[in-house]
């Protein structure tokens, strides 16, 4: 079954690519080709993008940094990323309106959630910055609150692992991927796959979160089909 309005979180370190730092522009324009066949195939699409390849708030905060502080931060990193998306997403001929949770109007539109819906319905994406807008909330926990905010049906998580593990795979050749979870499941066995205040927001609103390998090209459109990719999360059948 294919998803009529889905919120895709990107990483902002899955935007990096190869590169150690920022934004490698071929991952942008991969993102921007496969969200472009999405859109042409109806489905209609909102983007939560992070912020970890410029700043990260917790790594700031860790080195010393008051943590609001440093949340503030990796939230203005979360605008950088939103608005240099919505420069790849318009040359690949995808219209796209930025809103950011903070305001700041000479760059981007502020986050006014009937109009974010009103251009969903047009057909244009549109990519959330600036996280929540308040400090000690993840760019994870804004995809599931903006999810539930839309009215989305699902939230995937495009990152850089295929999907979820019973440990973590780089350490142990032998972990298992896991095909389905539940929101339970997750939450008692704190698998790392987003924090729990996101999985707590999807599971209370029933908004199931697949998660997959962004570097697969076509993957966000096999997801989008209903297709299986990575593993999914929802609550037991
Ligand atoms: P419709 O009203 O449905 O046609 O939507 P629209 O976004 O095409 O029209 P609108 O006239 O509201 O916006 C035109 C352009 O200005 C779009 O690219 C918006 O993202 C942008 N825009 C609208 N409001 C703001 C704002 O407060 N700040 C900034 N920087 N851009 C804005």
């Amino acid at each position: 079954m294919a998803y009529a309005r889905a919120l895709l979180k990107l990483s902002g370190e899955a935007l990096m690519g190869q590169k150690p730092y920022g934004i490698d522009p071929s991952i942008v324009k991969s993102i921007a080709k496969d969200v472009s066949e999405v859109i042409a195939k109806g489905t209609q699409l909102a983007i939560v993008v992070g912020g970890g390849n410029i700043f990260r708030g917790l790594k700031g905060s860790a080195d010393g940094m008051d943590r609001a502080t440093a949340d503030y931060v990796g939230m203005l990193a979360t605008v950088m990323n939103a608005i240099s998306l919505q420069d790849g997403l318009e040359s690949a001929g995808v219209p796209t309106r930025v809103q950011t949770a903070i305001e700041m109007k000479e760059i981007a539109e502020p986050y006014i959630r009937r109009r974010a819906m009103r251009h969903l319905e047009k057909g244009r994406v549109v990519v959330f910055g600036g996280g929540c807008g308040n400090p000690f909330f993840t760019t994870d926990t804004t995809a599931a609150l903006r999810a539930a905010e839309i009215n989305a049906d699902v939230v995937f998580k495009a990152t850089k692992v295929d999907g979820v593990y019973d440990r973590d795979p780089k350490q142990f050749p032998n972990a298992v991927r896991y095909e389905n979870l539940t929101f339970q499941e997750v939450l008692s066995r704190e698998l790392e796959v987003m924090d729990s205040t996101a999985i707590a927001l999807c599971k209370d609103n029933n908004i199931p979160i697949v998660v997959f390998d962004l570097f697969e090209p076509g993957n966000i459109s096999k997801a989008v089909a209903g297709e299986s990719v990575g593993s999914r999360i929802g609550h037991p059948n």
